[in-house]
């Protein structure tokens, strides 16, 4: 499996297990089995609410000698609701407790959204700040400030566009290290990869089978459904493996970080096993002509009547 290289010498594996949607009471088992079979990338945020029990299932497994802490590399990203400067470093505090760890090896900005610090999920305009009013340059400080206390090692971004990374990287001391965003054949966002590629920023890519497990209310009407494209389908075919398989090796053979999340059994093995297949560049060629700017998660779900954030703000200004 390829493996992402950062400049001070760590390396994380490229498959991850992303744990959004993981609902308490099978993520403890999800991430033992994920840890067992041989998963050390695992992908944790606050507002998955969640990090309580992926924390005791590292403890289990670190107590049963599956895994050393130091093998393991661990992502969590800061809530919009703790931009505030001051806010960052309890809320990254708060990640730690739960996961039980001294440390996290990635902790990004989840959005470039900030909330008030009462509102999780603000249903209305009052609950957001501007940007102008709560810039990302603010909250960038206090997380350098947690790399320089030695509570993260890497710090990143999470949902930037490329106006966006560009204006926090002449805005900062430590330079953003990821950059994670949805994308799949059908959202390859080249000219992001690029972008990133040009200036040491990894990329990871999250819902990359389309994140069908969402909530019908996060969903559009006729959504794509990518494990029925026909191009996939024949390929994973070609392969005798599934199309979520193709998927997964699609990212990592594009040389970007990709975290399905599965919490079956056999399903994080075959997400894992994906690194094995050998796909060729007709199929790889075959596979990039699938990209049509389609968003699962399109933003508007942060639209609000009156509302400085917009969808065509967050991916195109
Ligand atoms: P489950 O957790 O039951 O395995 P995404 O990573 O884009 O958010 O997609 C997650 C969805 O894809 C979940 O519904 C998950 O279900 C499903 N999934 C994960 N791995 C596979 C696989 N190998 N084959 C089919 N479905 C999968």
């Amino acid at each position: 499996m390829n493996k992402l290289k950062f400049k001070n010498g760590d390396e994380c594996d490229a498959i991850g297990l992303g744990t959004w949607k993981s609902e308490p009471g099978e993520v403890y088992q999800a991430v033992r089995d994920a840890i067992k079979i041989g998963y050390r990338h695992i992908d944790c945020a606050w507002i998955y609410q969640n990090e309580d029990e992926i924390g005791k299932a590292f403890q289990e497994a670190f107590k049963a000698g599956d895994v050393k802490r130091e093998e393991l590399w661990v992502t969590s990203k800061l809530w919009n609701s703790f931009h505030a400067p001051e806010d960052v470093e309890p809320a990254l505090r708060e990640t730690l407790d739960a996961l039980q760890l001294d440390y996290l090896d990635l902790y990004l900005i989840h959005w470039p959204i900030a909330q008030k610090k009462d509102e999780i999920f603000p249903q209305t305009a009052s609950g957001f700040f501007p940007i102008t009013e709560m810039p990302v340059s603010a909250t960038w400080k206090a997380m350098e400030a947690c790399v320089d206390r030695g509570l993260v090692k890497h710090i990143g971004v999470s949902n930037f566009n490329i106006p966006k990374l560009k204006k926090l990287l002449k805005q900062s001391m430590i330079k953003p290290e990821m950059n994670q965003v949805e994308s799949h054949p059908m959202l390859a966002q080249n000219d992001l990869f690029e972008f990133c590629r040009e200036n040491d920023i990894h990329y990871t890519a999250y819902s990359p089978l389309g994140s069908r497990d969402r909530a019908a209310s996060m969903k559009g009407a006729d959504e794509p459904d990518l494990f029925v494209n026909p191009t996939l389908k024949r390929i994973a075919n070609e392969h005798g493996v599934h199309p979520a398989q193709i998927l997964i090796k699609w990212a990592e053979a594009r040389g970007t970080a990709v975290i399905p999340k599965s919490v079956n059994p056999e399903r994080l093995k075959q997400n894992l096993e994906a690194a094995n297949i050998p796909l060729t560049d007709q199929n790889m060629n075959d596979i990039a002509r699938l990209d049509m700017d389609y968003r699962f998660l399109n933003g508007k779900f942060w639209e609000r009547e009156g509302g400085w954030y917009t969808a065509d703000w967050l991916w195109n200004q």
